[in-house]
């Protein structure tokens, strides 16, 4: 029996390919999805050729009692062997610490902090009423996970390489970096938590391509990342049993090379020292 792995905002972009990198790797897969449903219905039939199991589930991430919902979905479709949530959806709202609008910052509160932190509690919860020993679990009589289970926050390089731009955005994910020691902390021997933290890999906001395929250079590595790096060290932590507290960096070395405002807004600048 395989374990389940819970993405969120799994039908698209990075949600997409770690949700495919889960499947390939033999989990069976419950992609969450807001507005999405067609892309999550459709991925969800292709990766059953994986010779896996997959269920696309909707919810608003804003409001406790949806992520509640789709929590007690996910234990009831995985049958209680859900070994992983990946906490990537996410909002990302242009605004400045001088400028921010009240709702939308708290918005991006709930979806890119307040739901991760749930999910990290009620996941806790659920392991510390598993008999763990006796390879069977008291309350369903289901088998225990084959993974050791795990949450992976997916932040970003902004978190290690600061700027004003995307302020509430910024404050979430930083938020969120700290929060993944506290949860390995809380949640130990029971749970691991874990980060990964990509740099630019899709154009987002007022971005265009054409500011997109400058900025997605500058990095130390001169290339943009790619989506299924980030995905497999996604992977890689739900299958390392021996690692928790931990955040990859998967960002061709994006953080060590500061700018003064978000990269698509010093393009223009990358261009001239580039002549
Ligand atoms: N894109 C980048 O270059 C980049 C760089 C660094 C870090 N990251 C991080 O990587 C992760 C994925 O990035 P991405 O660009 O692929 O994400 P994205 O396209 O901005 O958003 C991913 C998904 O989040 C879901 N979502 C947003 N608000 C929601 C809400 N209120 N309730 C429920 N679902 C909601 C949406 O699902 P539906 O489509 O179903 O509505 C959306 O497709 C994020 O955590 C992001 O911060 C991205």
């Amino acid at each position: 029996m395989s374990d389940w792995v819970l993405v969120t905002g799994g039908a698209t972009r990075l949600g997409r390919e770690i949700s495919l990198a889960f499947a390939k790797a033999g989990w069976n897969l419950i992609c969450h999805y807001r507005n999405s449903e067609e892309k999550a219905q459709s991925l969800c039939q292709e990766v059953t050729s994986f010779g896996v199991f997959a269920q696309a589930l909707y919810a608003e991430l804003e409001n406790e009692d949806s992520c509640l919902g789709l929590y007690k979905q996910a234990s009831e479709v995985s049958n209680h062997r859900l070994a992983c949530i990946v906490n990537s959806a996410s909002l990302f709202i242009p605004d400045n610490a001088h400028d921010f609008e009240e709702h939308q910052a708290l918005q991006q509160l709930s979806v890119n902090l307040m739901a991760p932190m749930r999910f990290g509690k009620w996941l806790y919860e659920s392991r510390l009423n598993k008999a763990t020993n006796s390879g069977l679990d008291a309350t369903t009589g289901s088998s225990v996970p084959k993974h050791s289970p795990s949450i992976v926050h997916i932040l970003d390089q902004k978190v290690f390489n600061l700027n004003p731009d995307y302020f509430t955005y910024t404050v979430s994910k930083l938020a969120l970096e700290r929060i993944v020691s506290l949860q390995a902390q809380s949640f130990g021997p029971s749970l691991r938590v874990n980060a990964v933290s990509p740099g630019l890999i899709y154009p987002s906001g007022p971005q265009d391509l054409e500011n997109f395929k400058i900025a997605s250079n500058a990095n130390l590595m001169g290339i943009p990342i790619d989506p299924k790096q980030v995905a497999q060290s996604v992977l890689f932590l739900a299958q390392n049993p021996c690692i928790t507290g931990t955040t990859i960096k998967v960002d061709n070395g994006q953080h060590l090379v500061p700018t003064p405002r978000d990269i698509m807004f010093v393009v223009d600048q990358l261009k001239q020292n580039n002549k």
